[in-house]
Formats: structure tokens, sequence, C-alpha cells
């Protein structure tokens, strides 16, 4: 965090009350940063805390028993998450999702759900609502989030070899109650659902194949994701990576497929079509093609830290301007302030440094903690 927001944060945390907002605030107009780029995604930790253990992400070894997650006192409430989430709406914001840590895990979760999906964008428009879950507790979840106002889940699946499965989520968790999970999903209607496969060389990538079959023809979306540098405690190396062009490649062999056209600016995939319209794929190739030129994403941690990378190593603390007297239009203008900023492109300087490990990494937070 640059000195200089800190400055702005504080004078505006201190500044007198103004009159009482109203409770729709106001459009107040595009928000670039300082590449241009506008703020159109607000990405929401609801919990640090994961049922699964994924090597990449909370390898046990680190995330044992004496890990000190955040103290409940700490969360943000589904009060002021909303109440931040109408601000960046005012700001912007059309698509909000929901993560972790796994967010089924935040108790009364569809209670947000509720609230978040009586927001409105200036226009009266609904935000498109959705989240990433591991799909442990989906089968149980998916009906009363869809009632709440879900629009859509992406579940993350890494194998659909069971042996494989299990050895990926570390918690020995069988592979079968995530794909009932993804099925009530799809059954209540929160669709369409996205599949998200993170492929580690030597790992996992004898399943890109059986997963290509499985979901093919599905509606089901399968992405397979590069396995990334996030945090500091996944051991990250560059020769465990399988670049996306390879997984095309594979999957083109046995698959004709064409190239779609990205459905919005700022994309995390480029997609795929197979030939024959069996439907579509997914790459997200954030180390071997980095898309930080439209990132347009902004990320809330569960405790209220706003971070504008996901390989940041800093937030801006929001929670003292909530827990403060700050009115609407000063936390408005501070989220404004910050995102204006705003200059990260991590992705696009990793690749012009390609370095096998990395020194930066000891500062980076974690992926269970901002979210994917
Ligand atoms: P859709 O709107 O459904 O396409 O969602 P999305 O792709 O924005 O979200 P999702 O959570 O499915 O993202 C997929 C994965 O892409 C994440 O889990 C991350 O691993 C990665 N990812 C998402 N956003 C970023 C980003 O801004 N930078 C990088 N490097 N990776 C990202
Ligand atoms: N590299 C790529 N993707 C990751 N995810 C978690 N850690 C990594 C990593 N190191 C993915 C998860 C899930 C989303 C939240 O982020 O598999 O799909
Ligand atoms: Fe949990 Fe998702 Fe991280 Fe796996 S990738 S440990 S499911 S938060
Ligand atoms: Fe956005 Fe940072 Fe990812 Fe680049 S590395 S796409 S700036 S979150």
């Amino acid at each position: 965090m640059s000195s200089q927001h800190v400055v702005k944060i504080a004078e505006i945390g201190r500044a007198p009350r103004a009159a009482p907002a109203a409770h729709a605030v106001p459009a107040t107009g595009v928000l670039l940063d300082r590449l241009a780029r506008p703020l159109t995604d607000l990405r929401i930790s609801v919990t640090d805390r994961c049922n699964f253990r994924c090597s990449y992400c909370m390898p046990k070894e680190v995330f044992d028993k004496d890990y000190q997650y955040l103290p409940h006192s700490a969360l943000l409430s589904f009060e002021e998450i909303t109440r931040l989430a109408r601000l960046f709406a005012s700001h912007g914001v059309r698509k909000i999702r929901l993560t972790g840590g796994e967010p089924l895990l935040r108790k009364n979760l569809e209670v947000l759900v509720e609230q978040l999906a009586a927001l409105r964008t200036p226009q009266g428009q609904p935000l498109d609502l959705t989240l990433t879950t591991n799909g442990s507790l989906l089968a149980r979840k998916a009906g009363a989030l869809k009632a709440a106002g879900l629009n859509r889940v992406t579940v993350s699946l890494d194998g659909l070899d069971d042996t494989v499965f299990r050895r990926m989520n570390d918690v020995d968790f069988p592979v079968a109650e995530v794909l009932a999970g993804i099925e009530a999903a799809k059954a209540a209607g929160l669709g369409p659902i996205k599949v998200n496969m993170v492929v580690k060389r030597g790992t996992n990538e004898q399943e890109i194949l059986p997963m290509a079959r499985h979901f093919r023809g599905s509606g089901v979306v399968l992405r397979f994701i590069e396995y990334m540098d996030v945090g500091a405690t996944n051991g990250w190396r560059m020769d465990e990576v399988l670049p996306s062009a390879e997984v095309v490649r594979r999957i083109g062999a046995e698959f004709p497929l064409v190239p779609l056209e990205a459905s919005a600016p700022g994309e995390t995939a480029q997609r795929w079509a197979y030939a024959d319209g069996g439907g579509e794929i997914g790459v997200i190739s954030s180390v071997t093609q980095a898309f930080c030129h439209d990132c347009s994403r902004a990320r809330l941690s569960t405790e209220g830290k706003l971070y504008l990378c996901l390989f940041a190593s800093q937030g801006h603390d929001l929670r003292p301007l909530l827990r403060g007297d700050a009115d609407d239009a000063q936390i408005a203008s501070a989220l404004g302030h910050i995102w204006q900023g705003r200059s990260d492109r991590y992705s696009e300087l990793r690749a012009s440094r390609v370095p096998d490990t990395d020194a930066g990494a000891a500062r980076r937070v974690e992926m269970s903690y901002i979210g994917g």
C-alpha cells in the first residue's frame, strides 16, 4: 500500500460526518486505474478456512492444527460486506464472486447472498452474483443458494479418478460427492456451471482428457488453470506448470477445437469450442499468457482488506472506515482513490522475468486468504 493511500483513507476516516447518505448511491462515473482499466468485478472472500488441503493452495504441513486463522471478531459482517458491495456497484462493479477458502463453510451464507442479490447498479440492474466452491457442500446447499438469489456457481475439480482426486484434495474426499454437488447445482438452476481444474504437470495431467470427455456435451464449461505461483507456501516451480497451449493441443488431437471470441472484456479464460458442437472449454493462462492488460478485478479479504492484485503483498484496510464514522460518500470516495492509484500487473511482469522460484514470494498473501 502506498503511504499516499494510507493518508487519504485515514483522513477520510477522521472527516466530520456529512449529511446521511441516500440509500441508493448515485453513479460515480467510470473509474479507471493508472493503466486505464475499469473496476467491474469484485471478488469477496468470506472465510479463510477450507475443508480441503490442496497442495497448491493450502499444503497440510503449513495449514495444520496450529495454523492461526482469522478470529471471528475480525471478519466483516454480512451488513458490512453488503454496504461495501453497494458502494463498489456505484463505481461500476457489475459482477460479484464469493470466494474463500471454501465459501460454503461460512455460516448462513445464503443470508449474505440474499442481501447481495437485492443490490442494483445505478441503472437499476441486478449484479451478476456467483460463487467459487470446492463442491463438497454443494449437494446440500445448492437449493438454498438459488432461492436466495445466487445466479451461478463455479466448481473446482482437479480430476475424475477417485484416487487422483483424493490425493489432490489431500483430505481423502471422494470425487463422487463433488460430482453430486455439480448435478445438484444444475438441478437447482445455478447455471451455466463452470468447472475449474488446476493442472500440475506430473500430478494430475493424465486427468485432462477424462475430464474433457466427461463434461463434453453436458452444458458445463470446463476450464483448465495453469498452476500459479500464488502465496508463499506451495513451493511453486515452473517445471510443474503445464502450458495451456499443451492442454489445447492434447484435447484438440481427440476433439477438434476452434477459438471463440472473449465473452467479456477482462475475461480470465481463453475460450475454445468443440468443432462438432459439443460445447466449449476455457484455458486460464496466467503464467504463459498474462492477462493483466485489462484486469478489472478487485479482491476484498474476509477481514476487509482490499487487494488490487492476486499477487499483492498488502491490502488497503477498509475495516476502520466501516467501523468508524465514515459515511457512504466518504467510503465511496476512498474506494475511488484506491482504484485510481492502481498499477498492479504482476503476471505480466513475471512473464518478463520468468523466475524458477521467486524471492518476492515470501510476502505474498495466500490464495486461501484472498480467494482465487
Ligand atoms: P467467470 O466470470 O465465471 O469467467 O469467472 P472468473 O474466471 O473470473 O473466476 P474464477 O473464480 O472461475 O477464476 C478462475 C481462476 O482464474 C481463479 O481461481 C484463479 O485461479 C484465476 N484468476 C481469476 N482471476 C485472476 C486474476 O485476476 N489474475 C490471475 N492471475 N488469475 C486469476
Ligand atoms: N494455481 C492455480 N489455481 C489455483 N487455485 C488455488 N490455488 C491455485 C494455484 N496455485 C484455484 C483453485 C480454485 C480457485 C479458487 O483457485 O483450484 O479453482
Ligand atoms: Fe480449499 Fe480451494 Fe484452496 Fe483447495 S484450492 S485448499 S478447495 S480453497
Ligand atoms: Fe490482475 Fe494481478 Fe492477475 Fe494481473 S496478476 S490479471 S493484475 S490480479
